[in-house]
């Protein structure tokens, strides 16, 4: 068995640029609207945001009424702006920095939130560093994974209102920030918390998409490669709320933890594929790979064949055995998976753990654990406390 190896995500810029030009754009594109959901939505000018009613349709009305200062002509001439990290070179943590930036507010479909807590995931570090990349120029924003209240509704918007609780994907990764936009959202489970919700949106997405792909089901046995991080977390307990056994590689210290999440542990590195054997003589009936660790021909002998395992950190791996590579622009995002975790949250059959919390000007730090590579479960910003983060900036 090979050594296995944090491999470089190989959807990298340097990888790409070895393999053409037209693959870099390929990539870029496929990843820009995967998980991430970066749909290339940009601030807007627009309403400011409003205090919260109770009634529903009171709020909804309060939300298009508008508070804008006007100059002697009419155009404004006070901006809000708002509190964002940000990053203006490709680099380690400390590249990263607060800044102001002008308050964004919500186009068709979109709604804007007060952010509470914006979790940090691997593709976040892999962004700053410049290893993957999304086609955005910089300065950069950061963050996907948010959790807040809403404070201002755009056009078209019926499923929420100001004053809600939502959790979801910042639609142009800018949710490491006091405000952000979101197109894919759905109401907080009541027994959540902020910190706790903004782990979940891209692992729950991610996992879900992953094990329809597998076709995951009552009495498949799956092999999670990576299964105590946020994305392995969510695969290994959605499997087994579908009936599925799970049997899930981790490191040592995280075996317990896979086994209160209801999978079967082995640990990673020599002898992984003869503890999955102990565990199931005949192999497992489908494989996914969260961790890219470089083990991908071992996945592929225990689930009798490439057509059975599938990756979303190992792109080259996939190219050279054969393998599946999952992301959500290819294969359509699975964001439906925010609104239906809920059930199982309320039932006490998930949850996705929070390893630390920090505040938002401590994000370098948070990153600098995250490329670690070791967290169990997400690593989440505290961002606000307070109603409203906007403040005027002449
Ligand atoms: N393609 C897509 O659509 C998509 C979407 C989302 C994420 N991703 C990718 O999926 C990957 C996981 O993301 P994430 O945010 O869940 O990462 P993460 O939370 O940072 O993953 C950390 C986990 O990886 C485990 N790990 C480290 N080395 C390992 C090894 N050699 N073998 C097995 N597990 C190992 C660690 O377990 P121990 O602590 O026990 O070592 C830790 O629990 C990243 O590469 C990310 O870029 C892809």
């Amino acid at each position: 068995m090979r050594t296995p190896r944090r491999r470089r995500d190989p959807t990298t810029v340097v990888e790409a640029t070895r393999a053409g030009y037209h693959v870099v754009l390929r990539v870029a594109a496929a990843l820009s609207l995967g998980c991430a959901a970066l749909a290339a939505l940009l601030f807007r000018s627009g309403p400011s945001p409003v205090t919260p009613h109770t009634d529903v349709g009171a709020r909804r009305r309060a939300a298009h009424q508008h508070v804008r200062t006007s100059g002697a002509h009419g155009a404004p001439n006070v901006r809000s702006t708002v509190k964002a990290a940000r990053f203006s070179r490709f680099g380690g943590p400390e590249v990263l920095e607060i800044v102001s930036l002008p308050d964004p507010h919500p186009g068709p479909g979109q709604v804007r939130i007060v952010v509470h807590a914006a979790g940090v995931n691997a593709t976040e570090w892999k962004l700053r560093k410049g290893v993957v990349s999304f086609g955005a120029e910089l300065p950069q924003t950061t963050g996907r994974d948010v959790a807040g209240v809403v404070d201002e509704l755009g056009e078209g918007v019926t499923d929420v209102a100001v004053g809600d609780r939502v959790f979801g994907v910042s639609d142009d990764g800018a949710g490491a920030a006091e405000l952000a936009l979101l197109t894919f959202r759905a109401v907080i489970p009541p027994t959540l918390g902020f910190v706790d919700a903004a782990g979940l949106p891209c692992a729950l997405e991610t996992a879900t998409r992953t094990l329809d792909q597998l076709d995951v089901a009552p009495g498949t046995t799956l092999l999670v490669n990576g299964a105590t991080g946020g994305v392995g977390s969510a695969a290994v307990q959605l499997a087994v709320a579908r009936g599925a056994r799970v049997i899930g590689v981790a490191g040592p210290a995280n075996q317990g933890y896979l086994r209160s999440l209801g999978a079967e542990p082995v640990t990673y590195g020599d002898g992984m594929v003869e503890q999955v054997r102990a565990l199931a003589p005949d192999g497992v009936d489908a494989a996914l790979d969260v961790a890219g660790s470089g083990v991908l021909p071992q996945l592929i002998e225990l689930a009798g064949g490439s057509h059975s395992v599938l990756t979303v950190a190992d792109f080259e791996g996939s190219t050279e055995y054969g393998v599946r590579f999952s992301n959500g622009f290819v294969d359509g995002n699975a964001f439906h998976a925010l609104a239906e975790v809920g059930e199982l949250i309320e039932a006490g059959r998930f949850w996705l753990p929070v390893e630390r919390t920090f505040p938002l000007a401590e994000i370098g730090e948070a990153h600098r654990i995250s490329e670690n590579g070791h967290v169990r479960g997400r690593l989440v910003l505290v961002v606000n406390q307070g109603p409203s983060p906007v403040s005027a900036a002449g």
